[in-house]
């Protein structure tokens, strides 16, 4: 016998997203890192379909499902719709099917994604009155990009990443993204980049701010002027952990790009690009390099999560 004759369904999609800049202070007491950074949301989307079921459950499908993906508790899909159902009383058990685009422990935010993915679509499956703010802040409790997620567009995030101000952009920037076999942990990366600046008696900038110059050329479109300002604190511990990301950044230097970073915490790097056919060539070219097990091409800014249409 079925226990959900008549299982509702509701889709989402919230995607990926790359840090334009990234300013770490110091560690604080909470176990985070006073940031100061500028998400820019991609064109990579992970799509989530919940369905009401007789328990709670999450599967992952997809491009770039992997088995490192945890499917118990710890699901960020799943915790974002334990959450919803713990703290509004309403709703209950439901099954998530996570199809999954942004590579997983790569920097893009994909976990955050499916978060606030499942936000979404539970609030939709169950008939949840919520709204923006709240969405966020139940967002926050999830993780610290996980606002972000559910904001998407071009955003400054201050404190540990979460607290959002939009910024306004004209503009459609170009990309190349360049995947790596390995996946690097977060947590592991933050940890290498203070042990680095210890080891050099450098410390952080506390607190970091986001330069002027960056807004500017975000208002102003140009990409070689986005180019010059893109920065990350944490790209020099990521390229100590994975090495072989400095050879990527050198070829996509050599590829003519406008310039390249490591996206978050890596390992995967974005390279900026003039526009559609200069990614269509630096793609190619970046395909064959060793160091890289894939390309795409993507734009950006790219909105928050949203109901899926259809
Ligand atoms: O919030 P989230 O679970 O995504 O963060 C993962 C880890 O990344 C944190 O536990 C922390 O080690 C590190 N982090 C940090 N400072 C931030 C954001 C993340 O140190 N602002």
């Amino acid at each position: 016998m079925n226990a959900t004759p008549q299982a509702r369904i509701a889709g989402s999609t919230a995607n990926g997203k790359i840090n334009l800049y990234l300013g770490a202070g110091a560690l604080r007491d909470d176990g985070y890192h006073e940031l100061a950074t500028v998400f820019q949301a991609v064109g990579i989307e992970e799509r989530i379909r919940a369905t009401t079921a007789a328990d709670w459950g999450v599967d992952v499908v997809g491009e770039r499902a992997t088995a490192t993906v945890p499917l118990d508790h710890t699901n960020l899909a799943l915790m974002a719709g334990r959450l919803l159902h713990r703290e509004t009383g309403r709703g209950g058990p439901t099954r998530f099917v996570i199809d999954k685009n942004v590579p997983v422990a790569a920097g893009m935010g994909g976990g955050s994604a499916d978060a606030a993915a499942a936000l979404v679509a539970y609030a939709g499956l169950w008939d949840l009155p919520l709204d923006r703010t709240d969405l966020l802040t139940f967002a926050a409790r999830l993780g610290a990009d996980v606002p972000f997620a559910v904001q998407g567009g071009t955003a400054i995030g201050v404190g540990r990443g979460d607290e959002l101000a939009p910024v306004l952009t004209r503009q459609t920037f170009h990309w190349v993204l360049a995947f790596s076999d390995l996946e690097l942990s977060t947590p592991d990366v933050y940890r290498r980049m203070d042990e680095l600046r210890a080891e050099r008696g450098a410390p952080a900038l506390d607190p970091p701010r986001v330069p002027g110059e960056l807004l500017q050329a975000l208002a102003h479109g140009r990409p070689e002027d986005l180019a010059a300002q893109l920065h990350n604190d944490l790209a020099e511990a990521a390229i100590d952990l994975a090495p072989r990301l400095a050879d990527v950044l050198a070829a996509g230097r050599e590829a003519g790009t406008l310039a390249g970073i490591v996206s978050g915490s890596g390992p995967t790097l974005a390279f900026l690009v003039a526009d559609a056919r200069q990614a269509m060539e630096v793609a190619i070219l970046l395909s064959a390099t060793p160091g890289v097990a894939g390309v795409a091409r993507t734009t950006s800014p790219h909105p928050g999560a949203r109901p899926a249409v259809g």
